[in-house]
């Protein structure tokens, strides 16, 4: 697969292993932004002028290819700006009680903790799953803490361990249990194949800026029939049906939950970027990553280098690891000096490196672009970082 072409930012030179943060944008999703810009700046749903209907063409239409790529409908895409936004959004529409108990992981990115801690003010019960030595999810503990339930919020992929966890499985125990399912997907959408309709999940949001799309575009796909009665989280312009002095009468899913102007540019960007995965086919991607992790692997056993997760089959393309007693922040730094990008810290995810019981990782992520070279350059920068701290 060679698709580097298509991504202006590789021409400056740099290794780009950074994509679980963010990933780089290809030539077609900057154009589209340029030509929204350029030819059809407006407001959408808004205007009769000639303008706001292309706009409003253009957004619409970015959420049918959004929904093709994800198995969805586009009226059940709400936007958002990021994941982030999208799980607080269900936190908030699930309308927890005194008493009512949400059930995820150590293995969480913050993103899908603290929207759940909020909810500890209203007397709320967070309860987490642990994880076994490969970083998987101990599924009887799961089913265990399940009884009861309110929400079972799990990711779909670890942005540490890379697991992929079994979130068609997990809303199925949801389900059972009369508890609702959420899937934190940021790490999955721009990797895998999702099939939204397969997982099934009440509530599922992703990120646009890690699937090569803009910043500040995303998606919370919604079940509408459980959300048609939601007040929304951010009320504004374009929530409504009608509002007079004294009340409101709500607009329909999803605009309902599309408070204010929307990231318009954003979202048209967040189409052709799912247009662009969806031609290239997500198994694609998939095959592509499984390469570039046995490559990765094959050449560690040479290094002193810790990493943590499942075995390949079983993850994402990413991998954290600490090489000897070096600081991850100092690996990374040094990585920097030879022109690559990897993520250091604890990304988001303190309980889990506390449950790792290491202080920090540096983090190596991969996408369409990357190449085995690449890794081997990596691993060469690795071993003289070896030797220049020991
Ligand atoms: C698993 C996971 N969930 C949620 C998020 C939050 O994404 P965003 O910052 O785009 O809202 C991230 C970001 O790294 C992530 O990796």
């Amino acid at each position: 697969m060679d698709y580097r072409n298509d991504f202006p930012l590789l021409k400056i030179g740099i290794i780009y292993f950074d994509n679980a943060a963010t990933s780089l944008k290809p030539q077609v999703v900057i154009d589209a932004v340029v030509d929204f810009y350029t030819n059809h700046t407006a407001n959408i749903h808004r205007g009769i002028h000639t303008l706001s209907e292309e706009a409003t063409e253009l957004y619409e239409d970015s959420k049918e290819k959004v929904a093709s790529l994800i198995n969805s409908k586009p009226e059940d895409l709400v936007y958002v700006k990021n994941a982030t936004e999208g799980l607080n959004f269900s936190a908030y529409m699930i309308n927890l009680k005194r008493g009512d108990k949400v059930v995820t992981s150590v293995m969480e990115h913050h993103s899908n903790l603290l929207p759940w801690y909020l909810m500890k003010s209203k007397g709320v019960e967070v309860d987490f799953v642990g994880i076994d030595e490969d970083g998987r999810l101990k599924m009887e503990e799961l089913t265990e803490k399940a009884r009861g339930a309110k929400v079972l919020a799990f990711s779909h992929a670890s942005n540490v361990l890379g697991t992929i966890n079994p979130v068609e499985k997990i809303t199925k125990i949801a389900h059972e249990n009369g508890a609702l399912s959420v899937v934190d997907a940021a790490q999955s959408v721009p990797h895998l194949k999702v099939d939204i309709k397969k997982i099934d999940a009440d509530f599922l949001a992703f990120s646009g800026h890690k699937m090569l799309a803009p910043s500040g575009s995303g998606a919370l796909v919604v079940k509408e029939d459980l959300v048609k009665d939601c007040t929304p989280p951010l009320a504004g312009g374009g929530t409504i049906h009608d509002v007079t002095l004294t009340g409101v009468e709500w607009a329909k899913v999803p605009e309902r939950f599309e408070g204010g102007t929307p990231n318009i540019e954003g979202s048209i960007g967040l189409g052709v970027a799912a247009e662009y995965l969806e031609k290239i086919g997500m198994d694609k991607v998939r095959v592509h990553e499984l390469e570039l992790l046995s490559h990765f692997f094959k050449q560690i056993k040479d290094l002193p280098l810790s990493t943590y997760g499942p075995e390949i089959k079983d993850r994402t393309g990413l991998v954290a690891f600490n090489l000897g007693k070096i600081h991850a922040h100092d690996v990374a730094d040094f990585l920097n000096g030879r022109r690559i990008a990897v993520r250091s810290g604890k990304h988001c995810a303190h309980p889990l490196h506390q449950c790792l019981k290491i202080p920090a990782s540096s983090r190596a992520s991969f996408h369409i672009y990357n190449t085995t070279e690449e890794i081997d350059h990596l691993f060469s920068a690795l071993s003289e970082a070896l030797e220049v701290f020991s």
